[in-house]
Protein backbone atom coordinates (compact mmCIF):
# COMPACT_ATOMS: atom_id res chain seq x y z
CA UNK A 1 0.00 0.00 0.00
CA UNK A 2 1.35 3.64 -0.89
CA UNK A 3 1.63 5.96 2.19
CA UNK A 4 -0.75 8.75 2.45
CA UNK A 5 0.42 12.06 1.15
CA UNK A 6 0.09 14.93 3.56
CA UNK A 7 0.53 18.55 2.79
CA UNK A 8 1.39 20.41 6.08
CA UNK A 9 1.57 24.21 4.88
CA UNK A 10 1.95 27.26 7.26
CA UNK A 11 1.39 31.12 6.96
CA UNK A 12 4.50 32.80 8.88
CA UNK A 13 6.17 36.10 9.40
CA UNK A 14 8.82 35.66 11.18
CA UNK A 15 9.94 31.70 10.93
CA UNK A 16 8.13 30.51 14.21
CA UNK A 17 5.13 29.03 12.26
CA UNK A 18 7.36 26.94 9.81
CA UNK A 19 9.45 25.33 12.77
CA UNK A 20 6.14 24.03 13.87
CA UNK A 21 5.15 22.85 10.61
CA UNK A 22 8.05 20.80 9.92
CA UNK A 23 7.98 19.29 13.35
CA UNK A 24 4.55 18.37 12.41
CA UNK A 25 5.77 17.08 9.07
CA UNK A 26 8.89 15.16 10.64
CA UNK A 27 6.70 13.44 12.92
CA UNK A 28 4.13 12.52 10.28
CA UNK A 29 6.98 10.86 8.50
CA UNK A 30 8.05 9.08 11.31
CA UNK A 31 4.79 7.52 11.44
CA UNK A 32 4.81 6.67 7.75
CA UNK A 33 3.11 9.27 6.38
CA UNK A 34 4.66 11.10 3.19
CA UNK A 35 4.35 14.65 4.60
CA UNK A 36 5.26 17.83 2.48
CA UNK A 37 6.14 20.72 4.07
CA UNK A 38 5.60 24.08 2.18
CA UNK A 39 4.80 27.97 2.69
CA UNK A 40 1.04 28.76 2.15
CA UNK A 41 2.29 31.13 -0.27
CA UNK A 42 2.77 28.56 -2.39
CA UNK A 43 0.16 26.12 -2.48
CA UNK A 44 -2.03 26.45 -5.22
CA UNK A 45 -3.92 22.86 -5.17
CA UNK A 46 -4.16 20.54 -3.18
CA UNK A 47 -6.09 17.64 -4.86
CA UNK A 48 -2.69 16.03 -5.20
CA UNK A 49 -2.82 15.03 -1.03
CA UNK A 50 -4.96 12.78 0.77
CA UNK A 51 -4.82 15.28 3.82
CA UNK A 52 -4.06 18.48 4.67
CA UNK A 53 -2.57 20.01 7.32
CA UNK A 54 -2.68 24.28 7.48
CA UNK A 55 -1.08 26.51 10.26
CA UNK A 56 -0.72 30.13 10.53
CA UNK A 57 0.90 32.65 13.38
CA UNK A 58 -1.34 35.09 15.39
CA UNK A 59 -0.74 39.20 15.01
CA UNK A 60 -3.20 41.49 16.91
CA UNK A 61 -5.96 39.08 17.09
CA UNK A 62 -5.97 37.42 13.79
CA UNK A 63 -4.80 34.23 11.61
CA UNK A 64 -1.92 34.48 9.25
CA UNK A 65 -2.97 36.17 5.85
CA UNK A 66 -1.00 33.27 4.07
CA UNK A 67 -3.12 30.82 5.78
CA UNK A 68 -6.29 32.70 5.75
CA UNK A 69 -5.61 33.19 1.91
CA UNK A 70 -4.55 29.33 1.22
CA UNK A 71 -7.65 28.27 2.82
CA UNK A 72 -10.18 30.66 0.78
CA UNK A 73 -8.21 29.32 -2.58
CA UNK A 74 -8.49 25.72 -2.08
CA UNK A 75 -11.89 25.84 0.15
CA UNK A 76 -13.47 23.17 -2.10
CA UNK A 77 -10.47 20.94 -2.50
CA UNK A 78 -9.95 20.92 1.49
CA UNK A 79 -13.94 20.48 1.91
CA UNK A 80 -13.11 16.68 0.30
CA UNK A 81 -10.56 15.92 2.11
CA UNK A 82 -9.39 15.50 5.74
CA UNK A 83 -7.73 18.74 6.96
CA UNK A 84 -6.27 20.34 10.66
CA UNK A 85 -5.66 23.64 11.64
CA UNK A 86 -3.49 25.22 13.99
CA UNK A 87 -2.46 28.67 15.55
CA UNK A 88 0.89 29.72 16.69
CA UNK A 89 0.47 32.51 18.96
CA UNK A 90 1.01 32.62 22.74
CA UNK A 91 4.28 34.53 24.45
CA UNK A 92 3.29 32.80 28.07
CA UNK A 93 2.81 28.79 28.58
CA UNK A 94 -1.01 29.69 28.41
CA UNK A 95 -0.95 27.60 25.41
CA UNK A 96 0.61 24.49 26.69
CA UNK A 97 -1.71 24.52 30.32
CA UNK A 98 -4.84 24.40 28.28
CA UNK A 99 -6.64 24.30 25.08
CA UNK A 100 -6.97 27.58 23.34
CA UNK A 101 -9.92 28.05 21.23
CA UNK A 102 -9.15 29.56 17.74
CA UNK A 103 -9.82 33.10 16.97
CA UNK A 104 -12.70 34.22 15.42
CA UNK A 105 -11.37 34.02 11.39
CA UNK A 106 -10.08 30.68 11.89
CA UNK A 107 -13.23 29.21 13.63
CA UNK A 108 -14.78 30.74 10.46
CA UNK A 109 -12.40 29.40 7.78
CA UNK A 110 -13.08 25.88 10.44
CA UNK A 111 -16.62 25.65 9.51
CA UNK A 112 -15.90 26.79 6.01
CA UNK A 113 -13.80 24.22 5.12
CA UNK A 114 -15.16 21.21 7.53
CA UNK A 115 -11.81 21.06 9.58
CA UNK A 116 -11.58 18.32 12.02
CA UNK A 117 -9.56 19.86 14.37
CA UNK A 118 -7.73 23.21 15.67
CA UNK A 119 -4.92 23.40 17.72
CA UNK A 120 -3.29 26.54 19.38
CA UNK A 121 0.50 26.02 20.17
CA UNK A 122 2.89 28.83 22.02
CA UNK A 123 4.79 31.16 19.83
CA UNK A 124 8.26 32.51 19.58
CA UNK A 125 10.01 35.77 19.41
CA UNK A 126 13.45 35.75 19.91
CA UNK A 127 16.76 38.46 19.97
CA UNK A 128 16.96 36.95 16.24
CA UNK A 129 13.07 38.14 15.47
CA UNK A 130 13.20 41.10 13.01
CA UNK A 131 11.09 44.16 13.51
CA UNK A 132 10.66 46.76 15.86
CA UNK A 133 7.33 45.55 17.32
CA UNK A 134 9.18 42.34 18.18
CA UNK A 135 12.06 44.60 19.48
CA UNK A 136 10.03 46.40 21.95
CA UNK A 137 7.39 43.22 22.95
CA UNK A 138 11.41 42.04 23.93
CA UNK A 139 12.02 45.09 25.83
CA UNK A 140 8.63 44.53 27.70
CA UNK A 141 10.20 41.11 28.58
CA UNK A 142 7.33 39.28 27.01
CA UNK A 143 10.05 37.12 24.25
CA UNK A 144 10.41 33.50 24.60
CA UNK A 145 10.31 30.42 22.48
CA UNK A 146 7.04 28.69 23.81
CA UNK A 147 6.59 26.08 21.19
CA UNK A 148 6.44 23.14 23.68
CA UNK A 149 7.74 20.32 21.15
CA UNK A 150 5.98 17.62 22.96
CA UNK A 151 2.62 18.57 22.31
CA UNK A 152 3.58 19.17 18.52
CA UNK A 153 4.45 15.87 18.81
CA UNK A 154 1.28 14.35 20.35
CA UNK A 155 -0.85 16.25 18.13
CA UNK A 156 1.21 14.95 15.22
CA UNK A 157 0.83 11.88 15.92
CA UNK A 158 -2.77 12.05 16.72
CA UNK A 159 -3.06 13.15 12.80
CA UNK A 160 -1.60 9.95 11.91
CA UNK A 161 -3.69 7.63 13.94
CA UNK A 162 -6.64 9.22 12.36
CA UNK A 163 -5.49 8.99 9.10
CA UNK A 164 -4.70 5.14 9.78
CA UNK A 165 -8.26 4.78 10.61
CA UNK A 166 -9.39 6.49 7.84
C1 LIG B 1 3.17 42.63 16.81
C2 LIG B 1 2.81 41.26 17.32
C3 LIG B 1 1.48 40.94 17.58
C4 LIG B 1 1.14 39.66 18.09
N1 LIG B 1 -0.17 39.38 18.34
C5 LIG B 1 -0.50 38.17 18.88
C6 LIG B 1 -1.86 37.85 19.17
O1 LIG B 1 -2.79 38.62 18.95
N2 LIG B 1 -2.13 36.64 19.72
C7 LIG B 1 -1.14 35.73 20.00
O2 LIG B 1 -1.44 34.66 20.51
N3 LIG B 1 0.16 35.99 19.67
C8 LIG B 1 0.50 37.18 19.14
N4 LIG B 1 1.81 37.46 18.82
C9 LIG B 1 2.83 36.43 18.96
C10 LIG B 1 3.09 35.73 17.63
O3 LIG B 1 1.92 35.13 17.15
C11 LIG B 1 4.15 34.64 17.81
O4 LIG B 1 5.36 35.25 18.05
C12 LIG B 1 4.22 33.71 16.62
O5 LIG B 1 4.92 32.55 16.99
C13 LIG B 1 4.86 34.36 15.42
O6 LIG B 1 4.87 33.45 14.37
P1 LIG B 1 5.79 33.61 13.08
O7 LIG B 1 7.23 33.74 13.56
O8 LIG B 1 5.55 32.36 12.32
O9 LIG B 1 5.34 34.83 12.35
C14 LIG B 1 2.17 38.71 18.31
C15 LIG B 1 3.50 39.04 18.01
C16 LIG B 1 3.83 40.29 17.53
C17 LIG B 1 5.28 40.63 17.23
Amino acid sequence: MTAKRVLVAYGTTHGATAGIAEQIGETLREDGLDAVVLPADDVDDVRGYDAVVLGGALYAGHWSGKAERCAERNADSLRHRPVWLFSSGPLDRSATEHDIPPVPSVARQMQLIGAREHKTFGGSITARTPGLLARSMLRQGKGGDYRDPDRIRTWAHHISGELATA
